[in-house]
């Protein structure tokens, strides 16, 4: 779906979101939504906060599980995601605390694959994602599920690709700043979303948006494994579409 720009495309996405939780609301029902951090769907969260404060649109019924989080990383950070996502959404909100899940860069090595394996098996038991927000980075990841991730794969530590490291740079002060891993939700984990939304802007993501799309479906391009999807929207402006 191409927009003419970014700020038009994020409105259309956060009322997408937000008939979603009325219509749950109605029914007495929880929406479990999964979230991404990065650049493209600040605008998105800028538009559900003024839907919250201008509208009341409540979050009580919201659950959340973001994508993914550096590794090593302590929550209160200035580069944490967790501080991220206070920061652009759930400072802004009435969303319960107990309600939102990011995955924990401050674990121990030991203590990561158990937190992995619980955070699949909340998802599974709260009937699985309803939506699944994306971003896509110049690698063609999706989260942090880089080049080589399989169709398959689940919620895990991974090492990350020094393409990514270097478009991480500046919100680090310097490239060595970059932590070398990332927990993140698998391909698999993704898939399982009941609907997907990637969102993608500016001429700097038209190659790989073109990939995504358009190209064979292929492990060193992660993103091009949502063609499998039934459900699942590419929400671009009009540069990001270019070369489509
Ligand atoms: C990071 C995040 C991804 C995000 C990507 C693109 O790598 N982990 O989830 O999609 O950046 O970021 P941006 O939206 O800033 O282009």
């Amino acid at each position: 779906i191409i927009h003419q720009n970014s700020d038009e495309a994020s409105f259309f996405v956060a009322k997408e979101i937000a008939q979603l939780i009325k219509q749950r609301q109605k029914v007495g029902k929880k929406l479990i939504l999964g979230l991404a951090t990065g650049s493209s769907p600040t605008k998105m969260y800028e538009y559900l906060v003024k839907f919250h404060k201008e509208e009341g649109l409540s979050f009580n019924n919201v659950v959340t599980f973001n994508l993914d989080e550096y590794y090593p990383m302590q929550p209160d950070s200035m580069h944490s995601y967790v501080r991220f996502m206070n920061e652009h959404l759930f400072n802004h909100l009435d969303i319960k605390k107990e309600n939102i899940h990011i995955p924990d860069g401050s674990l121990s090595k030991e203590e990561v694959r158990s937190f992995c394996e619980q955070y699949e098996q909340k998802i599974k038991d709260l009937g699985g994602l309803d939506v699944q927000i994306l971003g896509i980075g110049r690698t063609g990841h999706i989260g942090f599920n880089e080049p080589g991730s399989t169709l398959s794969s689940k919620t895990r530590m991974v090492r990350l690709d020094q393409v990514t490291r270097l478009d991480a740079a500046s919100d680090f002060f310097g490239h060595e700043n970059v932590p070398t891993k990332a927990i993140t939700m698998g391909v698999g984990s993704i898939m399982d979303a009941k609907r997907i939304i990637l969102m993608a802007w500016g001429e700097g993501k038209s190659d790989i948006i073109r990939q995504a799309v358009e190209g064979k479906i292929k492990e060193s391009v992660p993103a091009t494994f949502l063609q499998h999807h039934n459900n699942c929207d590419f929400i671009l402006d009009e540069a990001s579409a270019s070369l489509l």
